[in-house]
This record gives structure tokens, C-alpha cells and sequence, in this order.
């Protein structure tokens, strides 16, 4: 049985509860809900691969309260100061060296010497870190491969009776995974644009970004085929084939529009809403070309992923 929690004290406590006794909770954050299990226990962190279905080389990232949890499990550096300062809490990721004594599971970092890490900016996400204290490792709460979820009904959709609890606050703001950035090698790497964009993080840096190359890519969100719905997926089109339903954008109407203003943020913020209902139709998706700037290359990269054959 799947447990749905209100975002109050006691549905926040009760998801801490679950948390440290090793279950699954489905947890808001303002980019996707996040299928969360505490990070020091294999036990719990297998069950999300359980879970999702997931191939089991893929890392996680794991989601702390504040930048002084964040120092006990990666070795800081003023770089991530900089750019916690600049972003955190909120969609960015950091890849950092481990600690020595991190105590994390290996199947959260997948045996890497490298750690992916978090704070997340959404009030009940913090609220349950703050009382749960540890680390808490959450890919996106949907089945591996299939769309990420940003409402509790995509979480239960996907993975109801496979998971202990969701805590329903509603829709994911911004709609995006995280953007992450490596931070082991001696120039910061894009491995995965996302929430925050990469114009934002140049400009914070005051340097161009390095973009990560096929050989270099441990993120499975980098596997071609994600994000997929079940019909295929055809991007850049002006118009639907007879069979077709298309996700619109600005003045491409379609059947429903990703922003009818052409507002990228707002794009970003509905693109796996849309793609979850389109889906639901059984239909091919043709999906109207999206500018590639600011949020633009994050939906750019997911649409790209959906629309991949597999
Ligand atoms: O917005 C998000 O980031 C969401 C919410 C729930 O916080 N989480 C999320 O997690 O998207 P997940 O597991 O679906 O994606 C984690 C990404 C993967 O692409 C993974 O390979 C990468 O982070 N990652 C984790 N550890 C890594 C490491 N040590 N080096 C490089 N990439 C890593
Ligand atoms: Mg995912």
C-alpha cells in the first residue's frame, strides 16, 4: 500500500519516519518529484532500483538540507562555494570528489569516487530533510526511462503498491530536472542542462562551460531513449500528420500548447504535465520547434531523448 501524505508537520514527520526506517517516499521538489530513500542504507537505496526498473549503473544524486551537510559527503571546493552561493537551495547539482568518510552506499554513487549533491529549494522537501538529517538519494519518481513526474498522480500512476509513501504538494514549479555540473576535473563540465540555465551559470563563473562528451557520460539521463512516451515522438513540426496530436509552442497552437506566449520558463514548468496527457492518448506526438536558449536547451535535450528510437 502507498501512503499519500499531506505537506503538513505531520505528513512531513511521518515521511522522515519512513525515511529512516529504510521505506521509499515519493517527495515534492521544484523540479520533479523525487523517489527519495536514505542515502547510507544499500537496502533502501536498492528498492528504488527495484522500484523504477532502473539499470543499476546509474548513480544517484543524493539531496541534503544545507551546504554543511553537503561538506560531510563532497570535498568543497571555491568553486561549489560559489556556486551554492549563487544557486542553492535550487535546481543545480553538484559533482564533487567524495569524502573519506562519506558512509554512503556504493550503489548511490555506483563505486565513482564522485558524489552528485543537492539542496533543493521547495519548503517541504527542506522541511523533511531538515527532520529525516541525512542524506537522502532520489532519482525522478517514475519508472525507468518512462516521463519524470512533477504531480503526486504521475508518481502514483507510475509506481503505486512499489513504494511506501508519496507526499502529495502539488505540481513541480519548474518542471525540469536539475542541471549538474561536474566539478572534478579542473574546468566545471555541463552534464545534464536542467533548471537552472547554462547562461545563468557562465555568467556566475564568468567563464564558458565545458560540455560533457560521449565518452565522459556516467548520467542516465544521458541515455538516448528517455523520457519516452509510449507512441513516438516528432520534433520540430509545423504542423500535425492526419494521425498525429501536437504539443504546440508560441504561435504553433497544436492541440495544447507548451506556452502560448512563447515563455520558455513556462515551458519548462508544464513540458511533462503535457507530455503525460498527450501520452494518454496513444497517438504519435509531434512537437513544434523550441527556441535553444536559456530553459530552451533543457526541454530541447529531453524532447530529443523522447523522441529517440528505441
Ligand atoms: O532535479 C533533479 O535532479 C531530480 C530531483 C528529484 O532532485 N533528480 C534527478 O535524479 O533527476 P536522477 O537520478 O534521475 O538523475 C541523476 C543524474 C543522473 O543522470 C546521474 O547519472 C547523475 O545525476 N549522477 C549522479 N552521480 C553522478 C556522478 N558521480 N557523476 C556524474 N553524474 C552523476
Ligand atoms: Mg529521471
Amino acid at each position: 500500500m502507498t501512503e499519500i501524505l499531506c505537506p503538513d508537520p505531520a505528513g512531513n514527520a511521518r515521511a522522515a519516519l519512513l525515511l529512516q526506517q529504510g521505506g521509499l517516499v515519493a517527495l515534492p521538489t521544484e523540479t520533479v518529484y523525487g523517489l527519495g530513500a536514505d542515502a547510507r542504507n544499500s537496502a533502501a537505496v536498492a528498492r528504488i532500483y527495484e522500484a523504477k526498473g532502473r539499470p543499476s549503473f546509474n548513480p544517484l544524486i543524493i539531496h541534503v538540507a544545507d551546504v554543511a551537510q553537503a561538506r560531510r559527503y563532497a570535498r568543497w571546493s571555491d568553486l561549489a562555494q560559489n556556486l551554492a552561493d549563487g544557486f542553492w537551495p535550487g535546481p543545480l547539482t553538484l559533482v564533487l570528489p567524495l569524502t573519506s568518510h562519506h558512509g554512503l552506499s556504493s550503489l548511490v554513487t555506483a563505486g565513482l569516487d564522485s558524489v552528485a549533491i543537492r539542496v533543493p529549494a521547495h519548503p517541504t522537501a527542506r522541511a523533511i530533510l531538515e527532520r529525516f538529517g541525512g542524506p537522502v538519494a532520489a532519482p525522478s519518481a517514475n519508472p525507468s526511462g518512462k516521463i519524470s513526474a512533477t504531480t503526486a498522480a504521475h508518481v502514483r500512476n507510475g509506481l503505486d503498491g512499489r513504494i511506501d509513501a508519496i507526499v502529495d504538494d502539488g505540481p513541480s514549479a519548474v518542471g525540469l530536472e536539475s542541471t549538474i555540473i561536474g566539478l572534478t576535473a579542473r574546468h566545471p563540465l555541463l552534464l545534464r542542462a536542467g533548471g537552472v540555465s547554462v547562461e545563468a551559470i557562465e555568467a556566475r563563473l564568468g567563464s564558458a562551460l565545458d560540455s560533457a562528451n560521449g565518452a565522459d557520460i556516467i548520467a542516465p539521463g544521458q541515455l538516448a531513449s528517455h523520457y519516452a512516451p509510449h507512441a513516438s515522438v516528432r520534433l520540430n513540426a509545423t504542423k500535425a500528420e492526419p494521425d498525429e496530436v501536437m504539443l504546440g509552442f508560441a504561435d504553433i497552437a497544436g492541440d495544447i500548447s507548451l506556452s502560448t506566449t512563447g515563455n520558455l520558463t513556462e515551458a519548462a514548468a508544464c513540458l511533462f504535465d503535457r507530455l503525460h496527457e498527450l501520452d494518454a492518448l496513444r497517438k504519435p506526438i509531434a512537437v513544434a520547434p523550441i527556441p535553444n536558449h536559456g530553459l530552451g536547451r533543457a526541454i530541447n535535450d529531453r524532447l530529443r531523448r523522447a523522441a529517440a528510437p528505441r
